[in-house]
C-alpha cells in the first residue's frame, strides 16, 4: 500500500510526482523549524492546561519535539520533499517516534494558523535583528562624523556646488534617514506582535482553547482578533519589506556617494583594501564592490516587496495556497538586509577621509556666493538686488578665472559701493559654515549638538 499523506484520508490515488515537487515548500520553509517546534510546544502545553489532551501525553509530545529539534540541527533528520513542508515533516516524525499519541498535537490547530504563527515568530526575530543592526550602522556613522568634525565639503544641489557644509553634517543626514528606518521597523514590530494561533483553518476552533495562554508562553502581549483575517493576512510581511525597501534606498544613496567620493575625480574618501576588490585584467584597479553590491541588492529587496504586493492583490478570503509564496521574498529580504547592514557597519570605521581633497573641491564653485549676498543684505540692500549683484560678480570672476576671495576691494566696489574690507571675513568656508547656527544647520555648534543627541539616543536604545 502507498504511504498516506497526513491529510490523505479522502484520497484514493497517490499524489503525482510532479505535484509533489511543485507544491513542496520544505526546501525553503525548513528554516522555520525552530519556530514550528516552539509554537507546537506552547500549543501542546495549552492543550494540557485546558484538559483537551492529557498532561502525560503532552509531556511525551514535548519531549519528542525537543528531540526532533536536535535531529534537525544535527542533520540527522533528512528534509525529504515528500513531506511538503517543515510543519508536516515535524508532525510526521513525531508520530513515527511516539506513535498515535503524536497525532494529538494537531488538535484545535490547522496548518493555516500554524504557518501564520511560525512566519510571525520568524518575522519578529528578523525585525529585532534588523533594528539592532541599524543601530550599529548609526553608531559607526556618528563616530565617523565625530572624528572628522573639521572636514569641509561642497554641499551639492543638482550635483552642482551649492554651499559649503561640514562633512560631518552630510554624514549626519544619513543618521536621520536611518533613525526613521529604525522607527518604521519598531512600528512594524508593534503591529505584527499579535499571536495568530487559535484561528484554526479559518473559522476558529470548537475546543476550549486559551489563546491568551499561548500568547503569554510565546511572549506576545495579545492575540489576533479575527480568525479569517488571521489566516489570510500578510500585512506584516509587506510592511516589513516596505520598511526594508526604504532602508535599502537610503543605503543605496549612501553607497552611491561612497562610490563617487572614492573615484579619482573626487578622492574625498578611501575605502579600506579589506572592503574592495581588484580586477582580473587591470592590475591598478581597486573597486568599491561593497557599496556597489549593496546598491545592487536594493533592487532585489524592492522586487520582494513587489512580489508580496502582487501575491496579495485581489486574493479572496481566506487562506489560499498562493500564500505559500510569501516565504521566499520575506526570507530573502531579511537575509539581504542583514548582510548589507553588517558589511556596511564593518566598512564604515575603515573609511579614510581626505580632508585636503574635500577642501580643494570646496574652494571651487563660488560656494560662498550666498554669503556675499547676505553680506549686502546686512548693508541694507534688498535680497533680490543682492542676488543680482552677486550674480554679476560671479560672471566677472569666471571671466577673470578668479575666486571670490581673490577679488580686490576696488573690483568689489565697481559692483557695489557698499562693499567694504570686512567682506573678506564672510567669504571663507568656515565663516560661511559657522554662520549657520540655526537648528539643524551645518554650523559646528548645531552639528556637535546633533552628534551628542544621536549618541545619547543610541545609548538609550542599547539598554
Ligand atoms: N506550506 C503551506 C504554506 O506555507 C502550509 C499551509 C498549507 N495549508 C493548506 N491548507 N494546504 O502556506
Amino acid at each position: 500500500m502507498k504511504k498516506k499523506k497526513l491529510w490523505g484520508g479522502r484520497f484514493e490515488k497517490s499524489t503525482h510526482c510532479l505535484v509533489e515537487e511543485f507544491t513542496e515548500s520544505i526546501s525553503f520553509d525548513n528554516i522555520l523549524y525552530k519556530y514550528d517546534i516552539m509554537g507546537s510546544i506552547a500549543h501542546c502545553r495549552m492543550l494540557a492546561k485546558q484538559k483537551i489532551i492529557a498532561v502525560k501525553d503532552s509531556k511525551v509530545i514535548i519531549r519528542a519535539l525537543k528531540e526532533i529539534e536536535k535531529e534537525i540541527e544535527s542533520g540527522k533528520l533528512v528534509l525529504d520533499p515528500k513531506f511538503e513542508d517543515i510543519h508536516t515533516l515535524i508532525e510526521s516524525r513525531l508520530i513515527k517516534k511516539i506513535g498515535p499519541v503524536g497525532g494529538k498535537l494537531h488538535t484545535a490547530r490547522s496548518r493555516n494558523d500554524q504557518v501564520a504563527l511560525d512566519v510571525n515568530l520568524y518575522l519578529k526575530d528578523g525585525i529585532k535583528e534588523v533594528v539592532s543592526l541599524i543601530g550599529e550602522v548609526r553608531l559607526e556613522l556618528v563616530n565617523l562624523a565625530e572624528k572628522n568634525l573639521d572636514a569641509m565639503i561642497p554641499g551639492f544641489t543638482h550635483l552642482q556646488h551649492a554651499q559649503p557644509v561640514l562633512f560631518a553634517h552630510h554624514l549626519m543626514a544619513y543618521n536621520e534617514m536611518f533613525k526613521r528606518d529604525f522607527e518604521r521597523m519598531r512600528c512594524c514590530y508593534g503591529r505584527v506582535n499579535r499571536m495568530p494561533l487559535g484561528a484554526g483553518a479559518l473559522a476558529g476552533t470548537p475546543y476550549p482553547v486559551d489563546r491568551g495562554y499561548v500568547a503569554e508562553l510565546l511572549g506576545y502581549p495579545c492575540v489576533t482578533e479575527n480568525s479569517m483575517d488571521t489566516v489570510a493576512d500578510r500585512d506584516g510581511l509587506i510592511e516589513f519589506c516596505s520598511a526594508a525597501s526604504i532602508l535599502m534606498m537610503h543605503l543605496s544613496r549612501f553607497c552611491e556617494e561612497l562610490i563617487l567620493w572614492s573615484s579619482p575625480e573626487f578622492q574625498f574618501v578611501e575605502i579600506s583594501d579589506a572592503f574592495c576588490t581588484g580586477s582580473s585584467i587591470m592590475p591598478q584597479k581597486k573597486n568599491p564592490d561593497i557599496p556597489e553590491l549593496v546598491r545592487g541588492k536594493t533592487g532585489r529587496v524592492y522586487g520582494n516587496l513587489m512580489s508580496l504586493l502582487t501575491l496579495m492583490k485581489s486574493l479572496p478570503m481566506s487562506y489560499n495556497r498562493d500564500l505559500q509564496e510569501d516565504k521566499q521574498p520575506l526570507f530573502d529580504t531579511v537575509d539581504t538586509v542583514r548582510k548589507c547592514l553588517k558589511v556596511f557597519s564593518a566598512m564604515l570605521p575603515e573609511i579614510k577621509v581626505n580632508g585636503a581633497a574635500m577642501l580643494n573641491a570646496a574652494k571651487n564653485g563660488f560656494l560662498t556666493a550666498t554669503d556675499l549676498a547676505d553680506y549686502l543684505v546686512k548693508k541694507g540692500m534688498p535680497f533680490r538686488n543682492a542676488h543680482e549683484v552677486v550674480g554679476s560678480i560671479v560672471t566677472y570672476c569666471i571671466r577673470k578665472e578668479k575666486t571670490l576671495d581673490l577679488l580686490t576691494i576696488a573690483e568689489f566696489k565697481s559692483f557695489s559701493p557698499e562693499i567694504e574690507k570686512d567682506v573678506f571675513s564672510c567669504l571663507s568656508l568656515s565663516a560661511s559654515i559657522n554662520s549657520r547656527k540655526s537648528e539643524g544647520a551645518t554650523g559646528l555648534t548645531p552639528v556637535k549638538k546633533a552628534i551628542a543627541k544621536a549618541k545619547n539616543d543610541l545609548k538609550k536604545k542599547k539598554k
